[in-house]
């Protein structure tokens, strides 16, 4: 076997296994990143550049290649999005009688780095990829790094396309979708437009992530502190896609969102909370990794306790969540108030 792909494989073997960890995960997925960095033309070592091939696209910002491939470099991350995918394939083959299980890589980075260990441990006869990028130039070098670990066979396309609008040919509607297309809070980059476009297209497919919430609270205080949690202002999953999909609402320019009411004494500024769950009962929360660090809100604003801010998710080329403070009886005599100074 060719070496590589022989080191691939034990590395794999362990990543894919659904009793390890993900902390126990993190030393293998380091060992992943090493090695498609070893394997790959694209160098990573620079220390300009980094945005170069970056674009923004009517559905948010796609991020370079360069910047792709640092993702690899979450190694806790990549462990939680490996685990689950081959968890998803695994459990789509046990139904498949026998036929192979398709999935769709929306957003492959230069390094197709949640697909690899996954062609490693099972045979191309069992899952086929299509493996996406809107960037050309990241597309070719996930390619040449598929070819050099020898794992052609498991890439039924390859596929040059902006997953946002991309329509799924009807004879290869995947079993299961994957996209890691986003930021913290689900801002800036375009995760909830792909995923609202794949799974319009096809329903019945596992999505990984499976779902991603966005709450508002405050940051913890120390470590081994939770972070509070005032209520969940956005979840996109399943549901909340069909959802967007046969109502009225999701149909404009933006998404519907909670409304949460701040505490009346808030002793630091409040934080958008991203909890990911992969897939399963694999989950990425609060600090577990860059998506899930808090976000402070939009425009950093100095608010007051008691204030209730009305929340949506906009749409378009700078997506992510806003809100409006709602007048409330209390806000409309202070500004009565102010008034009678002038
Ligand atoms: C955050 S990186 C993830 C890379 C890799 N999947 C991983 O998890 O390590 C996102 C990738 O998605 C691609 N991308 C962003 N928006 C896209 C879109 N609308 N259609 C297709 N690819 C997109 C970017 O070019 C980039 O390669």
């Amino acid at each position: 076997m060719n070496p590589a792909r022989a080191e691939l494989a034990a590395i794999a073997a362990a990543l894919c296994d659904p009793q390890r960890s993900l902390a126990s995960l993190v030393g293998e997925a380091v060992q992943l990143r090493r090695l498609v960095e070893r394997h790959s033309r694209l160098s990573m070592e620079r220390q300009d550049g980094l945005r170069d091939g970056e674009s923004f696209l009517p559905s948010g910002w796609a991020i370079s290649p360069v910047q792709a491939g640092l993702c690899a470099r979450e190694p806790y991350r990549s462990a939680a999005f490996i685990q689950g995918l081959a968890l998803a394939v695994r459990e789509r083959l046990d139904v498949s009688g026998g036929r192979p299980v398709r999935v769709l890589y929306a957003g492959c980075g230069p390094f197709a780095l949640l697909a690899l260990p996954v062609m490693a441990v099972l045979d191309a006869d069992l899952v086929q990829f299509a493996i996406l990028d809107v960037h050309a130039e990241t597309l070719a070098y996930a390619r040449e790094l598929i070819t050099a670990l020898d794992l052609d066979s498991h890439v039924g396309e390859y596929i040059c396309a902006d997953a946002a609008s991309y329509r799924i040919p009807a004879g290869a509607m995947p079993h299961v979708i994957v996209s890691e297309t986003m930021n913290t809070a689900l801002g800036k980059e375009p995760q909830v437009a792909i995923l609202r476009n794949l799974h319009a297209q096809a329903p019945a497919a596992a999505l990984l992530p499976a779902a991603v919430t966005v709450h508002l609270g405050l940051d913890r205080r120390a470590p081994d502190e939770p972070c509070t949690d005032w209520g969940r202002v956005f979840t996109l999953d399943a549901d909340a896609l069909r959802a967007w999909k046969q109502g009225s609402n999701g149909q404009g320019d933006s998404l519907p969102a909670a409304s949460i009411r701040l505490p009346e004494v808030l002793e630091q500024a409040p934080r958008l909370l991203t909890r990911i769950r992969v897939y399963g009962d694999i989950v990425l929360g609060d600090h577990e990794c860059s998506l899930n660090l808090p976000l402070p809100l939009p425009g950093k604003p100095t608010l007051a306790g008691g204030s209730v801010l009305d929340f949506h998710y906009r749409l378009g080329g700078q997506p992510g969540l806003a809100f409006c403070l709602r007048k409330t009886p209390e806000s409309i005599q202070e500004s009565h108030k102010t008034d009678s100074h002038y």
